[in-house]
């Protein structure tokens, strides 16, 4: 299992000045996926990026873009999202009343589908959905920022899913997001995780290969 953790930096903590340069400075460095944090003041308290910006940034990398909507309602944007060059979109199931529907419509348009676990959803919200999800994202702080302390609460949570997922027989990657750095990388890939989204533990000190190895680094020593 170690030998197989992925990991997927968030460009949340990415110099957004240079925001194409260090798309391609995490790929160069070995970066798995692209997380792309999307957020609209509402559904989490903080702004970011929207579909022009993912379009924008598409040419930077050939990394699957894994975009995480944090905003409500999702479904007026998941196509523009599919358009813009998202590969895996990921939605919360508090961002609509019909996010069944949701993930069938991410699927129709050829994309992966991802569900988000806020630290105070319950893994209930999975069963009526397992069918319809390539992608499960376990929250490990409350979404709207980078750099937030890692809840160890939700270890539990995601051993929980690891199991699901083993029963489900299907092939559903588990990812984690928040907070997490060489330290609780650990934790997290014990519970079963097989991705890692790291905003702060990646980009924090920028790409100044004299100062640590960079980027390429600590991208390395998160896989564990
Ligand atoms: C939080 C975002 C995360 C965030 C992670 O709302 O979903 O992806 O960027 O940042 P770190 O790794 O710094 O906690
Ligand atoms: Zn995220």
């Amino acid at each position: 299992m170690t030998n197989q953790v992925r990991i997927a930096p968030s460009i949340l903590s990415a110099d957004f000045a240079r925001l194409g340069e260090e798309v391609a400075a995490i790929t160069q460095a070995g970066a798995d996926f692209i997380h792309i944090d999307v957020m609209d003041g509402h559904f989490v308290p903080n702004l970011t990026i929207g579909p022009m910006v993912v379009k924008a940034l598409r040419p930077h990398s050939a990394r699957p873009f894994d975009c995480h909507l944090m905003i409500a309602p999702a479904d007026p944007f998941i196509a523009a999202f599919a358009e813009a060059g998202a590969d895996i979109i990921s939605i919360h199931p508090e961002a609509g009343p019909h996010p069944h529907r949701t993930l069938q419509h991410i699927r129709s348009l050829g994309k992966k589908a991802g569900y988000v676990l806020n630290p105070g959803t319950p893994v209930e919200v999975l069963d009526p959905v397992m069918d319809l999800v390539d992608l499960i994202l376990v929250m490990t702080v409350n979404p709207g920022f980078g750099g937030q302390a890692f809840l160890s609460s939700q270890l539990p949570k995601i051993a929980a899913i690891r199991k699901r997922i083993a029963a489900s027989g299907r092939e559903i990657a588990l990812e984690v997001d928040g907070g997490v750095n060489e330290k609780t990388a650990k934790d997290v890939i014990a519970a079963g995780a097989d991705i890692l989204v790291a905003g702060n533990a990646v980009f924090q000190g920028g790409n100044d290969v004299k100062g640590d190895t960079g980027y390429a680094g600590r991208i390395a020593r998160l896989r564990g």
